[in-house]
């Protein structure tokens, strides 16, 4: 599924400046979209689990075709009920979002279960950052089917309780996540950044995702996480280096300086990632043509093309490019053998809601 430009067009900032009150006539359903998004400053490493508090900041793009259409509504029914892709969940996905949705009844004193549809047009934990968009297109919907608006800080300290980088798709375009130092999580929020102007999509680049596998990724990134942090020698050493890359990466955005952007989001994926490799037993999420793919990134680049790789949970790459550069990049990594596809994608707005029903 690509999410309709209508539905886009539709977007503006319903959510812009709103604070934390009850709406009078709460809508029986619901429906928000958002967009996915990638980080370029790699969040790997949790300071709390229960609340998915991260050790560190991060910094992302939220994508303006990738995402999740989410619409929910609170009814009469003995349980919640979620339809993923437009099939019944497994039981562990419609324990995940019943505990989440338990937090926005408990927030919002009602005791209704839900039935919640949700349709990805991103495949559904393969790495590529599904959980992202899908919690903050729930956190939207389902605080505003309850009765709830929420101001965007707090849709995203609730977003990132379902997954931690969910808190950044509340925001359009460059995105920065906060570490926070509250118990409660309260500052673990995302922002837009200011460094990007008022237009989230004002820099206009793009990510070439090359997808190299099918199904679901290794290890869910909660899991590798803890692993990590438990038994990886260069897990301090990762977190430490996290602050410079998140200074330099606001100054690139700031300066427009695609090369000194993707210079930090290389360096922190690879670091990421060697952090992940040197836990025990190691995690490793590449295979072949994932390794291909970054030589294919390098070769682009040493002929003159400004293009530069992130890798997340997953096998799959993503290359940072400039728009008019987006063609050649996804045709070189299609060239690249076991890669199957290759997806174009821009800067996209945050969540929004679409439709609500009275
Ligand atoms: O939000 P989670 O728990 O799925 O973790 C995301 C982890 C990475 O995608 C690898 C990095 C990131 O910052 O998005």
């Amino acid at each position: 599924m690509t999410l309709p430009d209508a539905v886009i067009a539709v977007a503006g900032t319903r959510d812009a400046g709103a604070s934390a009150a009850r709406v009078q006539v709460p809508a029986t359903a619901v429906t928000a979209v958002a967009g996915t998004n990638i980080a370029l400053v790699k969040y790997w490493g949790k300071r709390d689990v229960a609340l998915n508090l991260p050790a560190t900041g991060s910094l992302s793009l939220t994508l303006d075709r990738l995402g999740t259409r989410t619409t929910v509504a609170f009814d009469d029914g003995a349980s919640d009920r979620l339809i993923l892709d437009g099939a019944p969940a497994g039981d562990a996905a419609t324990a995940r979002v019943s505990a989440f949705l338990d937090r926005v009844r408990a927030r919002a004193e009602i005791g209704r279960r839900a039935l919640v549809t949700s349709d990805n047009s991103v495949p559904t934990a393969a790495g590529l950052a599904s959980s992202a968009s899908g919690f903050a297109a729930l956190a939207l919907a389902a605080t505003r089917a309850a009765g709830l608006t929420l101001s965007p800080p707090e849709l995203s300290a609730l977003a990132r309780v379902g997954s931690g980088s969910a808190a950044r798709s509340i925001f359009g375009g460059f995105a920065e996540m906060a570490r926070g130092e509250r118990a409660d999580g309260s500052d673990a929020v995302a922002h837009a950044l200011p460094e990007q102007g008022p237009d989230g999509a004002s820099w206009d680049v793009r990510l070439v995702i090359a997808i190299t596998a099918k199904g679901p990724k290794a290890m869910g990134s909660t899991a590798a996480m803890t692993h990590t942090a438990r038994t990886s020698p260069f897990y301090d050493a990762w977190i430490a280096s996290v602050p410079a890359d998140l200074i330099a990466a606001r100054a690139a955005i700031a300066a427009r300086d695609l090369p000194a952007l993707g210079v930090v989001a290389e360096r922190s994926a690879l670091r990421m990632h060697a952090a992940a490799m040197a836990a025990d037993p190691a995690i490793i999420y590449w295979n072949a043509a994932t390794l291909a793919a970054i030589a294919r990134v390098r070769a682009l680049r040493d002929a003159g093309t400004p293009v530069f790789f992130t890798i997340d949970a997953g096998p799959h790459l993503k290359a940072l490019c400039r728009a008019p550069d987006a063609d050649a990049v996804a045709a070189a990594l299609r060239a690249v053998p076991g890669v199957s596809e290759t997806l174009i994608a821009a800067p996209g707005p945050g969540a929004r809601v679409v439709e609500a029903q009275p």
